[in-house]
C-alpha cells in the first residue's frame, strides 16, 4: 500500500509555503511518521492542512475547478493565500511500498480567463540505479500538453514507451485520465492511493440514524453509514470472526460489556450495546455520542481493506479525557501495523501525552499571517525533556513549545 513521506503546500489559504515530513528536495528531513498530529492555536491552519488533502482528492475525483468551488472552499480567489499571485501548488512525496523508490507528484493550479486550470503536472521517480540528480519526470505536462512514459521505471526507460499526451479539458488532471490505463502501473497505483484517502468529519447524530438495508465497504465522511459498514464486516468475516472484532472493540470502550448485531425483520443490521448494570441492550439510537464515536473510530481502524491515509479532525470532542490517551495509542498501533498514514488535529494535551516529539507538529501564524509548521522534536530541549519522562502534552500545556498566543 502507498505511504506518504512528505508534502509541500504552497499558497493554499494560510499555507503560503508549508512542508510536512520529507519533501523531495530535502533529504535531511525525516519521513512523515505513520501517525502525525497537528496542534496549535485557533486559526493556525490545522484544518486547512487537512483540507488540502481533501482538495487534492477532489481535484483527482472531479477537476480543479470543482475542487475550488466546493461550498466550504469558495473558489480559487478565496483559496489562494491573500496578497500572493502565484499558482496554488502541491508536491506530494510518496512510496508505492516499502521497497520501491519514492515518487513525487507535483501540480500547480492557476486562473486562466477566470477559470482554475492545471498549470503543470509532473510525476518523478529516480531511475533504477540512479543515485544522484533530479528524479526522472515520467509524466510531464504544462497546460494539458506533454508526455508520459508507460511501464515501470528501468535503468534507461527500456521497455517503456513515451506517449504524447494532450488533455481535452484544462481543468482535469492527467492522473484522472491516464491513471487507469493498464500500461501505466505507476499512475494506477498513485491514483488508487489518492482515491483511498479518508477524511473523517464524524457526526454522532448522523451515525445514529437507522440505516437503510445494505452492506457498504467503507465508512463515509460523516459516519452515517456506520451500520452498513458493520453489516459488510459481518458478511466479510463470517459470524465468529465478526463477533471477535466486536468483542475486541467492546473491550476498548469503557462501560460497554459487549456489542452484538441483530437483524431487523426487514434485513437491517441493528447494533446492540450492552452496558454495565443493564440487562437489556441499548441500540445505536440511544447510546452516548462518545460511545458511538469511539466505536466508529475502532470500526474505521479495523477496516479489512484499510485506507492508506486517514485524516481526523479533533477526535477529542465528546470523549472523556482519560480515553484520549488510549485512543491516541489505538491510532498509533493501527497506523504502524497497517502501514498507513494517520493525520490528526487536536487541542487536547491528553491526546498529545501519548505521542512522541517526532509525531507532533506545532502550527502558528507568523508576522505576515502565514502558517508555519514546526516539529516538536525540532524545538530545542523538547526531546531531552521527554526523555527525562515529561509527557509531551504536559510540556505543551505548560508553555514549553513556545507557542505565541496573544492574550
Ligand atoms: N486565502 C487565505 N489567505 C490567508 N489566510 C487565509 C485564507 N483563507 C483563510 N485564511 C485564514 O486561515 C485561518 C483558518 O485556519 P484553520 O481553520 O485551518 O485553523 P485551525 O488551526 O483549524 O483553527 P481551529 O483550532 O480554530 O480549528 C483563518 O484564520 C483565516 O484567517
Ligand atoms: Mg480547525
Amino acid at each position: 500500500m502507498g505511504h506518504l513521506l512528505g508534502i509541500r503546500i504552497q499558497r493554499y489559504k494560510a499555507l503560503h509555503d508549508v512542508v510536512l515530513g520529507k519533501p523531495e528536495h530535502d533529504r535531511t528531513k525525516d519521513d512523515l511518521p505513520p501517525m502525525a498530529c497537528l496542534i496549535g492555536p485557533n486559526g493556525s491552519g490545522k484544518s486547512t492542512l487537512l483540507d488540502a488533502f481533501g482538495f487534492l482528492a477532489d481535484c483527482l475525483a472531479e477537476n480543479v475547478e470543482a475542487a475550488c468551488d466546493k461550498p466550504h472552499r469558495g473558489g480559487f480567489e478565496t483559496l489562494r493565500t491573500r496578497g500572493s499571485s502565484g499558482p496554488i501548488a502541491f508536491d506530494l512525496y510518496y512510496r508505492e511500498d516499502p521497497k520501491s523508490r519514492p515518487i513525487s507528484y507535483s501540480i500547480g493550479i492557476e486562473l486562466k480567463q477566470g477559470i482554475p486550470v492545471v498549470a503543470w503536472e509532473e510525476i518523478r521517480q529516480r531511475r533504477l540505479g540512479q543515485k544522484r540528480g533530479r528524479p526522472f519526470p515520467f509524466v510531464k505536462l504544462a497546460h494539458g500538453k506533454g508526455e508520459a512514459w508507460s511501464g515501470q521505471s528501468t535503468k534507461n526507460e527500456e521497455g517503456s514507451e513515451r506517449v504524447e499526451v494532450t488533455l481535452d479539458d484544462p481543468r482535469k488532471l492527467a492522473l484522472t485520465s491516464i491513471g487507469n490505463i493498464k500500461d501505466h502501473p505507476r499512475l494506477n497505483k498513485l491514483r488508487a492511493f489518492i482515491e483511498g484517502w479518508y477524511l473523517s468529519y464524524f457526526l454522532p447524530d448522523a451515525a445514529r440514524a437507522i440505516p437503510v438495508a445494505g452492506a457498504q465497504k467503507h465508512l463515509n465522511r460523516s459516519g452515517d453509514n456506520l451500520a452498513n459498514v458493520v453489516q459488510h464486516m459481518e458478511r466479510q468475516n463470517g459470524g465468529e470472526a465478526f463477533a471477535r472484532i466486536l468483542k475486541d472493540i467492546a473491550r476498548r470502550i469503557p462501560g460497554i460489556q459487549s456489542i452484538r448485531s441483530q437483524k431487523s425483520a426487514d434485513g437491517r443490521l441493528l447494533l446492540a450495546f450492552n452496558e454495565k448494570g443493564f440487562k437489556e441492550p441499548h441500540f445505536a439510537a440511544n447510546v452516548s455520542d462518545g460511545t458511538l464515536k469511539m466505536f466508529a473510530y475502532l470500526i474505521l481502524l479495523n477496516d479489512p481493506e484499510p485506507r492508506p491515509f486517514i485524516g481526523i479532525e479533533e477526535p477529542e470532542n465528546g470523549l472523556y479525557h482519560r480515553l484520549l490517551n488510549r485512543l491516541a495509542h489505538e491510532f498509533k498501533r493501527h497506523a504502524a501495523n497497517g502501514e498507513i498514514n494517520v493525520l490528526v488535529t487536536t487541542h487536547s494535551p491528553y491526546f498529545v501525552d501519548a505521542l512522541a516529539p517526532e509525531e507532533v507538529w506545532l502550527m502558528q501564524r507568523n508576522e505576515q499571517g502565514y502558517a508555519e509548521v514546526q516539529r516538536a522534536a525540532d524545538i530545542p530541549t523538547i526531546r531531552e525533556l521527554v526523555d527525562e519522562g515529561m509527557p509531551l502534552g504536559s510540556l505543551w500545556y505548560s508553555n514549553h513549545l513556545n507557542d505565541r498566543v496573544s492574550p
